[in-house]
């Protein structure tokens, strides 16, 4: 199968180790910013928090300089559902913050989202975080060989739409990653299934659903980055950067390659080989 034509950048077996390191860099710092999320702490002192640990590994931000953009994660409270960037305003209880950050290691990417509910946890905020999760793992589910790039999309979509009144971001999608972060294909959270080009071994996926309490329409503020919901419902972002094997999808981006929830739900899957 390697070494086909195809329109995506095709990555060897080598080559996703290396997107492995890059991924495990990814899970730490998130894990770091799930750990030091509390009410009282700046955004801004997460980005630091961010900065500090690439620098103690030798790895490169994969957002700073990014168009322009001015950090290494993006940062984004309650309305905000994307790209906000880390500021002074402190965390407060009850806030809902999802964290993006990529990372280079030797040329290749790695970029994972997740949502973190500071202080105490609100049940709507809860759902929403835990829907938008689980549609996430759906999508990556669906990674398999044979299948197309809209079955993807369409469990994303399926899995918030059955999980209640949702709005489902369509501005925004998930992409290729590997030798820059934003790749062809674009992967959309909404669709019909069994379009679009088939799945094969190589690619490497970033499967990110953002929803919100709300309507799906969204907004940029002044900054030119800082996505917002036009109703000012809350929302919540989650993404992991996944590799489609010949022996199913590899959660490069996850601790464990996606190997429990893989195990929980009977997918065959490398990930288990790799844990860490
Ligand atoms: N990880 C983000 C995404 O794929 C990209 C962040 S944009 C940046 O949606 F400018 F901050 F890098
Ligand atoms: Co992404």
């Amino acid at each position: 199968m390697f070494g086909r034509k195809s329109k995506f950048e095709i990555k060897t077996p080598e080559q996703f180790l290396l997107m492995r390191k890059a991924g495990l860099v990814v899970a730490d710092v998130l894990a770091i910013m799930q750990n030091h999320a509390k009410p009282g702490v700046t955004t801004l002192e997460l980005d630091l928090i961010a900065r500090d640990e690439l620098k103690r590994v030798g790895a490169e931000p994969s957002f700073l300089g990014y168009f322009g953009y001015p950090s290494v994660i993006c940062s984004s409270v309650n309305d905000e559902v994307v790209h906000a960037i880390p500021n002074e305003r402190p965390l407060k209880d009850g806030d809902i913050l999802s964290v993006d950050f990529g990372a280079i290691v030797e040329g290749w990417h790695g970029d994972a989202a997740i949502t973190i509910e500071i202080g105490t946890k609100i049940p709507e905020q809860t759902e929403l975080s835990r829907v938008t999760r689980e549609s996430m793992w759906a999508g990556i589910a669906k990674m398999q060989l044979g299948n197309r790039l809209s079955d993807i999309s369409h469990a994303v979509e399926s899995t918030i739409r059955n999980a209640g009144n949702y709005g489902i971001l369509e501005e925004y999608t998930g992409h290729g990653i590997g030798t820059k972060m934003h790749m062809d294909p674009a992967v959309p959270n909404y669709g019909a299934p069994g379009h679009g080009p088939e799945l094969i071994p190589g690619m490497a996926l970033a499967i990110e659903p953002m929803a919100t309490l709300g309507s799906r329409h969204v907004r940029t503020l002044e900054d030119d980055w800082t996505v917002v919901t036009t109703d000012g419902s809350r929302a919540s972002h989650w993404e992991h950067t996944v590799a489609i094997t010949e022996q199913g999808p590899w959660v490069l981006t996850a601790h464990d390659g996606g190997a429990a929830y893989f195990a929980a739900h009977n997918i065959p899957s490398p990930a288990s080989k790799y844990a860490v």
